[in-house]
């Protein structure tokens, strides 16, 4: 066993201090980027070998080891060690373990620094491969129940006020436009992360002729990081994940809020399936909608990650410096965040069990086709501002009365404005007036799912 201290201590003559042995060491977060540091530290060996740095048996007692290594971790064999502080160096002690001398050759023209810049954009790609599956299965889960409820009258809220009516599907497809950039906002992302820094070494490159376009085409890198003091330095691309990952959550927890609001019993729009909800433990006959409100609750955590990195990055000087361990944990918990809140989304959303009947009374209730009287108004000559006046003064007369705008009789309307005629009742229908927003982008049912053709067509674009 190599002795821990062996590996990079030769200039000291004191031991690490036990406790900043552990307060610098960060195996314990960073193990989990083993398989992108062995893929790395494969295609590492393999330019080395080109580099004639060394011979292809070693290249080859190199990659058989790393596999090893590999399989130990993957089987749970392993013992990590604290003492051998990361990942990096746990994979490279236990190498030279498995075929000697020849192990400690792979860090022959490279640095922790390149390595784990490599190992965290690598993993970053998987993550955010991860992500968009999971985002165009939660859209295609909102445009399935968009086209279900296409024609289905729900209140659309401003102010969460009854505003104007909405179909359901249209409420829904506004969810969709937002995953639909969040997406976009991914891939975009991907581009710059998707960049190899190897080659970089500690941070003004190496004296080893490695080709680095051969690695960064290995491991699947779009190209090489063009600056080897940024390359080895900078987080940006990491911070730029944990944007898009906040912006995401920041959707998901407006979702949750409506579902929230939706689940509850003023509304009554929908019901949540039973293994989303808890009970209480003293109200029995309580049914919470604990999974939305946690999504709701977890953007904080991935917006204090950004906030976290943007404040890691700040104060650093070029190149590498030690501060840069810190970004793991918040990237780490952001992915994993993101994905469980994406994941929760999906199921409930192909769950959920809307309430149309709910929606509909709810979308009758609230004087919501005010606007379309007023338009109805301007259609027969009036100014928009006297039609929204005269209009003001029905819905007073029906709220005093106690009921709806389609229900006051033809001569009590006339008395408000003598322009108006029998006509007026299929411009205060619900469906009237949903069919009336004709045009792209608005709430008619034939635009609705026009809008669910398209949307179809979205998802499976792989453009940005
Ligand atoms: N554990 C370190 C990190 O996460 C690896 C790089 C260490 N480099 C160094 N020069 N100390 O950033």
């Amino acid at each position: 066993m190599t002795e821990p201290n062996d590996l990079l201590r030769g200039r000291f003559e004191a031991p690490t201090d036990a406790f900043v042995e552990r307060f610098t060491a960060s195996v314990g977060f960073d193990q989990r980027l083993y398989r992108h540091d062995i893929a790395g530290s494969i295609a590492h060996a393999r330019a080395l070998a080109e580099a004639r740095a060394i011979t292809a048996d070693e290249r080859d007692a190199i990659i058989g080891g790393l596999e090893t290594v590999r399989a130990e971790i993957e089987s749970g064999r392993f013992a990590w060690s604290v003492a051998l502080e990361d990942v990096h160096m746990n994979v490279e002690a236990r190498l030279t373990e498995l075929v000697g001398d020849t192990g400690k050759k792979l860090h022959t023209g490279r640095s922790r620094n390149d390595q784990v810049a490599t190992d965290l954009r690598l993993y970053l790609r998987d993550e955010i491969d991860a992500v968009i599956a999971l985002l165009d299965e939660v859209m295609a889960q909102l445009v399935d129940l968009a086209e279900r409820h296409a024609a289905d009258p729900m209140p659309g809220f401003t102010h969460l006020q009854t505003a104007q009516p909405v179909t359901f599907g249209h409420h829904l497809l506004a969810w969709f436009e937002m995953a639909h950039r969040d997406r976009a906002r991914f891939r975009d992302c991907r581009k710059r992360v998707n960049v190899s820094p190897l080659g970089a070494a500690a941070l003004a490159g190496t004296t080893f002729p490695i080709d680095r376009e051969a690695t960064a085409a290995a491991l699947g890198f779009v190209g090489v990081a063009a600056n080897s003091l940024d390359a080895v330095s900078d987080r940006d691309f990491a911070i730029e994940f944990c944007a898009s990952a906040a912006t995401t959550a920041m959707h998901l927890s407006r979702w949750c809020e409506e579902l929230v609001l939706w689940a509850s019993e003023r509304f009554r729009f929908i019901d949540l399936p039973d293994a989303f909800c808890t009970g209480s433990s003293i109200m029995p006959q309580k049914k919470n909608p604990d999974v939305p409100e946690l999504v709701r609750g977890k953007a904080g955590r991935v917006f204090g990650h950004l906030l976290a990195l943007l404040t890691l990055m700040k104060g650093q000087p070029l190149a590498y410096n030690k501060d840069n361990q810190e970004d793991k944990e918040p990237v780490f918990d952001t992915a994993d965040t993101l994905r469980g809140c994406l994941r929760a989304m999906r199921d409930i959303i192909g769950a959920m069990r809307p309430n149309v009947a709910a929606m509909g009374a709810a979308a009758e209730a609230g004087f919501a086709t005010a606007t379309d009287l007023a338009d109805y108004l301007v259609r027969k000559g009036r100014p928009f501002r006297d039609a929204h006046r005269v209009v003001g003064e029905v819905v007073r007369h029906a709220q005093a009365g106690g009921i709806a705008l389609a229900d006051v009789p033809l001569d009590a309307l006339r008395r408000f404005d003598p322009a108006i005629a029998e006509d007026v009742y299929a411009t205060l229908s619900l469906a009237g007036s949903l069919a009336a927003r004709d045009h792209l982008g608005a709430t008619a049912p034939a635009r609705v799912r026009e809008a669910v053709a398209q949307a179809r067509r979205r998802i499976a674009d792989d453009g940005p």
